[in-house]
């Protein structure tokens, strides 16, 4: 590697040669290295991790080109509230962002950065999220010290020379920021997962104005891969608000009937519940087949017909480990079977990886997710609850002949779901895009091991976007309800909303979810065809007995009941809750939402 400032820097973007140059001096790291994206630099990255205990090489008889990475314990999940939006005013970051003033954490992170790569090599990371031909393709550039990053950015995203080559000698890209925040002194041994352990000291930072990310003191996930949640989902949102299009934290896949029909529906679920087993699931109904475009992120735009027409900006998925098994989710399987990264799994005897839920009967012995001796009787779990795959989206056996077409694919409905073990219905079609756009502001979940903090208690999360809209939601509220004036309203999708974790009295899940989700999508696409039957009921239009495809599930009539019917008293407690948490919102929450609300209740009345 070169010790040059600039070390093996191939582009004339005199521009980026500037940025890197200051930065390097900034940070201070022994070498910079500029990422090509290659196989080579791929595998002589991970044969670097491997030598410094980073990674450990799973065994290629069984699991191919595949590494397992343990994460120190206290860099495990996304930060929420170490994560800022510093826009200019309070106001513009809003009632639910952290909001810090722009020129103070400018101050602040460079007074973090300053040396924070001592001792470490920064790589240059030039990425695109969306296809490089896409229209809405927006390139960054990640100076990180993680090789870890490097190679996870390398399945996320279209990353390496063909980026340096599209932006040319003067186009332009989004400054991305990364340290792990872990200088050696001369001579000191490396940690295997360097990074800061206080929550204190980790910082994930937006400037949407400029727009820039820095992140500091994390190796892991969201905070660390800057394309994913940063880019795609909090500085584009902002973009998207000012260019007129749509930055969502969205699933896209296509349902294709036994006749050749086809249907491409978007999914907003928060974090950990259930984005990527949706998009690439295996129908249980015979004949009708699921495509995947994309599993967490979509980018939406009015197309030239006034439809919506959604992309995926990644090239890859980071997905939840346990749970996945081949009953659960069988192309996930598939797809991370060879050349594929596990972060926070079991290590085996025979080096596979293993988690809880996969289908896989417990090893009589593993190493555990902290690098310690696990057996199934031992009271820990062996994997982390937020332990993740990172795979190449290209593996994956159901990708759609159209993942990565430039002008993305065309939106029939969009769903908004989350964990609610009671009450919300396990589908209900929304009256008009209003009402469809005040279930999605309505959003909530029981709260799930993907970020740091408890678990398991309800909140709102208004379009699954609570951590990832990066500027005042009340005005992400009034940008969703004015496509309805962007575009003609009948091109708009149907909105709908679902539930797939209702609970019995017991705490058992009263409809099995997974491939039998098919059932519900094919109502879907047979209401927005106009020939399912629907009953209207004061929350939305419910599927009535019939017109839900029930054959070959054996469901007690009186839990198929319970899903598709309207509990009074506890919609009267949602609507007071919705109504609480939308009074913690400005001045200028959108006057049709709380007519939206208001009407709720009268119906309900
Ligand atoms: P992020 O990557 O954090 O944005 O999450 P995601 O929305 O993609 O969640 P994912 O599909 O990985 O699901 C998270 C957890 O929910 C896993 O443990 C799944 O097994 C579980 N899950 C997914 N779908 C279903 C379902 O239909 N029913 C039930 N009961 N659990 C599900
Ligand atoms: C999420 O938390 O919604 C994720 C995982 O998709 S991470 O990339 O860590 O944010
Ligand atoms: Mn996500």
């Amino acid at each position: 590697m070169d010790k040059s400032p600039l070390g093996t820097c191939k582009t004339t973007h005199k521009q980026l040669i500037a940025w890197v140059e200051k930065q390097t001096k900034l940070c201070a790291p022994d070498h910079v290295f500029w990422c090509d994206g290659s196989d080579e630099e791929y595998g002589s990255l991970c044969d670097l991790m491997v030598r410094i205990g980073t990674l450990t090489r799973l065994n290629p008889q069984k699991r191919p080109g595949c590494f397992l990475a343990r994460s120190h314990p206290s860099d495990v999940a996304r930060v929420e509230e170490r994560t800022f939006i510093c826009s200019n005013t309070r106001e513009e970051a809003g009632p639910t962002n952290n909001w810090a003033d722009p020129a103070e954490m400018k101050q602040r992170m460079v007074g973090m950065f300053k040396g924070s790569m001592k001792g470490r090599t920064l790589y240059v990371i030039p990425f695109a999220m969306g296809p490089l031909e896409s229209p809405l393709c927006k390139i960054g550039i990640q100076l990180s010290d993680s090789p870890y990053v490097v190679v996870n950015m390398r399945i996320m995203t279209r990353m390496g020379k063909a980026v340096l080559d599209k932006l040319g000698a003067d186009g332009a890209f989004i400054p991305c920021m990364h340290s792990v925040g872990a200088p050696l002194a001369p001579g000191q041994t490396d940690v295997s997962w360097p990074c800061q352990t206080n929550p204190k000291n980790k910082y994930i930072v937006h400037f949407p104005e400029e727009p820039s990310i820095w992140s500091y003191g994390s190796g892991y996930g969201g905070n660390a891969l800057l394309g994913k949640k940063c880019l795609a989902l909090r500085i584009a949102s902002a973009m998207a608000r000012k260019e007129g299009w749509m930055a969502e934290h969205m699933l896209i896949l296509c349902l294709t009937s036994p006749r050749g029909k086809k249907h491409y529906i978007a999914a907003a679920f928060p974090s950990a519940c259930g984005k990527t087993n949706l998009a690439m699931m295996q129908p249980s109904l015979p004949g009708w087949q699921v495509t995947c475009v994309g599993d967490d992120i979509a980018w939406i735009r009015i197309g030239e017909d006034g439809r919506l027409w959604a992309v995926n900006p990644e090239s890859g998925f980071f997905g939840v480990a346990p749970g996945t098994s081949m009953k659960s989710n069988p192309n996930a399987i598939a797809t991370f079977a060879k050349n594929s990264i596990f972060t926070n799994v079991a290590l085996t005897p025979d080096g596979d990886a293993w988690w809880e839920d996969s289908g896989i009967p417990a090893p009589a012995t593993a190493i555990d997710w902290e690098g310690n001796p696990w057996t199934p009787d031992c009271g820990r779990k062996a994997a982390h609850p937020n332990s993740r795959f990172t795979a190449p989206a290209a593996q994956c056996p159901v990708m759609d002949p159209e993942w990565q077409n430039p002008k993305g694919v065309p939106l029939s409905a969009i769903l908004f779901g989350g964990r609610r073990p009671s009450t919300i219905p396990l589908v209900n079609e929304s009256f008009d895009w209003e009402h469809g756009v005040f279930m999605g502001s309505s959003c909530g979940s029981e709260t799930t091991s993907a970020a740091a903090g408890q678990t398991g208690v309800l909140r709102r999360d208004p379009f699954a976007m609570l951590p990832f809209c990066g500027y005042n939601m009340d005005d992400y509220f009034a940008h969703w309800l004015s496509f309805a004036q962007r575009t003609d309203r009948s091109k708009l999708p149907k909105i709908y909303f679902v539930n797939w974790f209702r609970k019995d009295a017991s705490g058992r899940w009263l409809w099995p979810g997974y491939g039998e989700n098919s059932r519900v999508l094919k109502w879907i696409c047979e209401r927005v065809e106009g020939t399912a039957g629907a009953q209207k009921t004061p929350i939305g239009n419910l599927p009535t007995a019939e017109a839900l495809d029930m054959t070959g599930l054996n469901l007690p009539s009186d839990s198929l009941k319970t899903l598709t019917s309207v509990d009074i008293a506890g919609w009267k407690k949602e609507v007071e809750d919705v109504a609480a948490n939308a009074a913690k919102f400005g001045t200028h929450f959108p006057k049709a939402l709380s007519e939206q609300l208001d009407q709720l209740g009268r119906r309900l009345a």
